[in-house]
């Protein structure tokens, strides 16, 4: 398994260094001055000023996956992708640069890399749905770095919910899929995934995931049909993001329950009992 990556104890105040709107996303690059690098897959709890105030919500940091990460002069380059949806959401995505922010992290299990999800896998197959991109990036330019082929597929319900693409730098073998059709495959991109799964190519392939319950789920049945190896990043509700409150508890497969910030947000498909997570928010 890839080392994961532990956050320096407390959290840290750190400057929004860029902000800039992304089809229905943001994007915004925070300068994290006393942090490690972090690993693809890897998440950091985020909250800002305002959090709180005059004892209105949100009270508690948000969870957002590392979309990108490099080093900057003084310190490490930390870039992520939301989709404001909620007060936090909405006070981290209105954030210019110059602005500030706390962070605790880096937390949680990072991807493998392709040969321990499938020893003598031949390179990856990446699927990305909506927001749940983000980490999906940061694994692509990371295996591209280490000259590892991948094929990207990524979905979204429609021009207003999609962006991002830029975090996929000059990766041009990006299959698309939009629900309403107006650009890419006509449906879900999980399509293209049994497409990327026909044949015989299934028992060597290496599959990561992240996105929706919905398309989660999905790709859980599909990698399971097929005997396919993958793991996904998922999402459930975080409070502490570090172990101590079990609110982001996800049923195994075999009887009980990870903590889904310690023990994922990376798992194995064959882990779990379900990528249906109550309150993980995405659609
Ligand atoms: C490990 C991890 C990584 C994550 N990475 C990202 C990321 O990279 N980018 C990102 O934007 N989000 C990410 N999320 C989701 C993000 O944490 C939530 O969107 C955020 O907590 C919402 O906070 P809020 O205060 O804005 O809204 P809340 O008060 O939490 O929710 C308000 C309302 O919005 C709904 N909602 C919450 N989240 C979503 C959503 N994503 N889509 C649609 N409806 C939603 C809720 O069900 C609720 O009805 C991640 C979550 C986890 C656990
Ligand atoms: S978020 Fe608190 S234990 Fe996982």
């Amino acid at each position: 398994m890839t080392e994961r990556v532990l956050a320096p104890f407390g959290a840290r105040e750190c400057e929004v260094v860029a902000r800039r709107e992304t089809g229905g996303y943001v994007v915004f690059g925070a300068l994290d001055s006393s942090g490690p690098m972090p690993a693809p897959g890897q998440f950091y709890m985020l909250s800002a000023m305002g959090w709180g105030a005059d004892g209105g919500r949100p009270f508690l940091p948000r969870a957002f996956s590392v979309a990108a990460a490099e080093v900057a002069e003084g310190g490490v380059h930390l870039a992520f992708l939301l989709e404001a949806v909620g007060p936090g959401t909405a006070i981290l995505a209105a954030l210019e640069a110059g602005s500030h922010l706390t962070l605790t992290g880096p937390l949680g299990r990072p991807f493998s890399g392709p040969d321990e999800v499938n020893p003598g896998a031949p390179g990856a197959i990446l699927i990305g749905g909506g927001i749940g991109i983000a980490p999906i990036a940061i694994l692509r330019r990371d295996l591209s770095r280490r000259g590892v082929a991948a094929r990207t597929l990524l979905g979204f319900r429609d021009e207003a919910h999609s962006g991002g693409f830029e975090l996929f730098g000059e990766c041009q073998e990006i299959g698309l899929a939009f629900e309403d059709g107006h650009r890419g495959h006509h449906g879900y991109v999980t399509d293209l995934l049994e497409v990327a799964l026909k044949g015989d190519d299934a028992a060597d392939a290496a599959v990561y995931a992240c996105g929706p319950p919905a398309m989660l789920e999905a790709v859980r049945l599909i990698v399971a049909e097929r005997g396919a190896a993958c793991e996904l990043a998922m999402e459930s509700p975080m409070a502490c993001g570090f172990g101590a409150c079990f609110g982001c508890a996800v049923p195994l497969a075999e009887g009980g329950y990870m903590r889904l910030c310690v023990d994922g947000p990376v798992v194995r498909a064959d882990e779990i009992g379900t990528a249906l997570v109550a309150g993980a928010g995405h659609r």
